[in-house]
Formats: C-alpha cells, sequence, structure tokens
C-alpha cells in the first residue's frame, strides 16, 4: 500500500568564518591542543561573531539547502527549528527565520532536545508530513553555543562550537515498501533522571539569568555508548535493515571516541562515518545536518544511499533515523 514519505529534497550547513584553533584555546585555559585531539578528536571549531545570532546562521543554511533542493521560501510550509540557544526566550528563533525567509504560510516553531534536537525536529516535521497537513518542510539545526560556555571552565569550553544545518523534507508518495525512498524510521528516547549531568545552570523561571553550561563528562560518556547502540538497534529491528546495509553513517558529533565505540560495537565500517567533530568541535543540534551537509558538498551522499544518523545528549536524549537519500 503507497504510502506518504518525506523524502530530503536538498540539505545545507553554514560556519561563521571565524575559527578557533585548540592551540589558541590553550593560551586562555589550562589545556593542550594534544589533550583535546587524544580525548576528543577536535582540532578547532567555529565561534559566532557578535552580531551573528543563532537565527543569523539557521537562514545561511537554510538558504543553501533550498538552493541545493533547487525550490524557493515560498515552497516551504513548515519550519521546525531545534535549538537549545534561541535569540530569545520567546517567540521561537523558528519564526524569526521565517520571517527573514519572506515565508507568510504554515507553521514554524522550535524543538529542544539539546544535542539530540536535530533527530527530535526531524521526527516532528515527518510525522506532520506524512499526515498530509504540511507539504514541505525545512528541518533546521542551529546553535551559538559560545554564549553558554564557561570561558574559564577548561572541561567543557573547549569542547563546543557555533554553527547551524538544514534540510528540505517534501512529502512524496512511495511504493510503501522497505526500498521507499525518504525517512523510514525515526527513534527519540529520554531519561530525565539524568537531567543534572548535562544541563544550563540558568533559566528564565529559575534564575532569570541564561546560565551556563555544566556537564559530568564522564558520567555522560559511560552513558553514550549504550544510548546510541540501543536506538540504532531499535531503528534495524523496525526497518529490517542491518549495519551492513549502511550506505553511511552521520553521527552526532560530540567525540571521535564515542562515535568510533559506537560504530565498532554496531560492526559499522569506518570509511562509512561521516566526520566533522575535528573542524566543528560540538556544534550540538547542528552537528548532524553540518555533517550531512558536508558529505553532500564532497559528494559522497548520493542519492539512493541509506543513511542512519544518531544522537545523544542532555536530558538524556538520544535518537536514531534512517532516511533514503
Ligand atoms: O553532545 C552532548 C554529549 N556530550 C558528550 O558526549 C561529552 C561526553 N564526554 C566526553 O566527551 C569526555 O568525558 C570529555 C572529553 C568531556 C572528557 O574526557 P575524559 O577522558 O572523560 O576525561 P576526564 O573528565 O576524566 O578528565 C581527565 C583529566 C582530569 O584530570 P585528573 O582529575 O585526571 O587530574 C581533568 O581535570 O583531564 C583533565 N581535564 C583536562 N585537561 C586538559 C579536563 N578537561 C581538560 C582540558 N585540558 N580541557
Amino acid at each position: 500500500m503507497s504510502k506518504l514519505r518525506s523524502v530530503v529534497r536538498g540539505v545545507g550547513g553554514y560556519l561563521p568564518p571565524k575559527t578557533v584553533t585548540n592551540k589558541e584555546l590553550a593560551e586562555q585555559v589550562s589545556t593542550s591542543d594534544e589533550w583535546i585531539v587524544q580525548r576528543t578528536g577536535i582540532r578547532e571549531r567555529h565561534i559566532a561573531a557578535k552580531d551573528e545570532m543563532t537565527s543569523t546562521l539557521a537562514i545561511n543554511a537554510a538558504k543553501a539547502a533550498l538552493a541545493d533542493a533547487g525550490m524557493t521560501a515560498a515552497d516551504i510550509d513548515l519550519i521546525v527549528l531545534a535549538t537549545s540557544t534561541p535569540d530569545q526566550t520567546f517567540p521561537a528563533t523558528a519564526v524569526t527565520i521565517q520571517a527573514e525567509l519572506g515565508i507568510t504560510r504554515g507553521a514554524a516553531f522550535d524543538v529542544q532536545a539539546v544535542c539530540s534536537g536535530f533527530i527530535f525536529a526531524l521526527a516532528t516535521a515527518d510525522r506532520y508530513l506524512q499526515s498530509g497537513d504540511f507539504k514541505c518542510a525545512l528541518v533546521i539545526g542551529a546553535e551559538t553555543f559560545s554564549r553558554i560556555l564557561d570561558w574559564t571552565d577548561r572541561t567543557t569550553c573547549v569542547l563546543f562550537g557555533d554553527g547551524a544545518g538544514a534540510v528540505v523534507l517534501e512529502a512524496v508518495e512511495q511504493p510503501g515498501e522497505k526500498t521507499d525512498q525518504g525517512i523510514l524510521t525515526t527513534r527519540l528516547r529520554s531519561d530525565g533522571r539524568h537531567r543534572n549531568k548535562l544541563y544550563v545552570d540558568g533559566g528564565p523561571s529559575s534564575t532569570g539569568t541564561v546560565g551556563h553550561l555544566r556537564m559530568e563528562g564522564k558520567e555522560v560518556f559511560k552513558y553514550a555508548v549504550g544510548a546510541i547502540t540501543d536506538v540504532i538497534e531499535d531503528a534495524f529491528r523496525v526497518t529490517g535493515y542491518t549495519a551492513d546495509d549502511i550506505t553511511w553513517f552521520v553521527p552526532h558529533q560530540a567525540n571521535k571516541r564515542i562515535i568510533d565505540g559506537s560504530a565498532h560495537k554496531l560492526g559499522i565500517a569506518p570509511e562509512k562515518i561521516v566526520i566533522t567533530v575535528d573542524k566543528h568541535g560540538n556544534t550540538s543540534a547542528a552537528s548532524i545536518p553540518l555533517a550531512l551537509a558536508q558529505a553532500r558538498t564532497d559528494g559522497r551522499l548520493k542519492k539512493g544511499d541509506l543513511v542512519l544518523l544518531e544522537a545523544m545528549g542532555g536530558g538524556f536524549t538520544w535518537a536514531s533515523a534512517l532516511v533514503r537519500w
């Protein structure tokens, strides 16, 4: 029986021009290029200028995705933005993006699941497209984590960066088979018992301030590989695919050791992994669409490829998606 699927029409990324190397960070806090590279795989990250907001990065990524799709903003009737660093507490940053793109129809809203945000946003948009309520969606992950970092805390400030990535999804009738094009499954999980292991120590209804990111890195690390393999195995179970069928593994880019550990545990060959953490650091909700944009730009990602996405982060939240490009 035929089925409406969310097919990826285009992908785009945007990184603020300013880069900061590990060596430059070592001039500010007690760290070293060697420590950061060995523990995380990160070599440099992009940092937004004062006048670049999350919406600025998101709009640039959205325009790149629309250009890649050969579409215009007039085609879009749904915007779902994943971010933990909105321009303002409200309105949703998605409506700023909507207005700046000149879109006056449909709906736009933000989704907040920290580093898993992009897959949560993808799953949300996918449900609306499958229902027939909307036809064409921009799903964006955009962050300015540099604004919520404690730049005196070496255990966190070396890990994150700023950026944005976007995909254009269109609802397309498919045969309803395993070989369909589009989003084949999204698997979402949260467990709030772990919310104090990775959080921001401020907010409108608690301190009335924005706050700074705090993390028990080792605790997150310990949980990550198990959580990631759990949602990926779930995606394989519901779709009937296996690690051997995957063309590209595009994980959330937090730490190269977590990525390699998960791939090894799942039996995914190293040459199938798309890595950007070395150049971008951890850009939270932006990391997956930025990695997709990279793989598209360098010619790796092609129509028909089977792409596996995964993320894990604050909440804890964790998620996977399987997409036929
Ligand atoms: O995207 C959201 C999810 N987030 C993550 O996935 C992050 C998960 N966690 C991690 O990636 C790792 O735990 C970190 C990279 C954050 C830390 O690596 P680790 O191997 O777990 O190191 P650690 O926290 O156990 O610290 C080891 C040592 C400590 O010193 P002592 O206690 O052994 O003397 C730290 O104080 O490294 C020290 N250290 C540093 N040294 C130099 C911590 N940060 C730094 C630093 N430079 N920047």
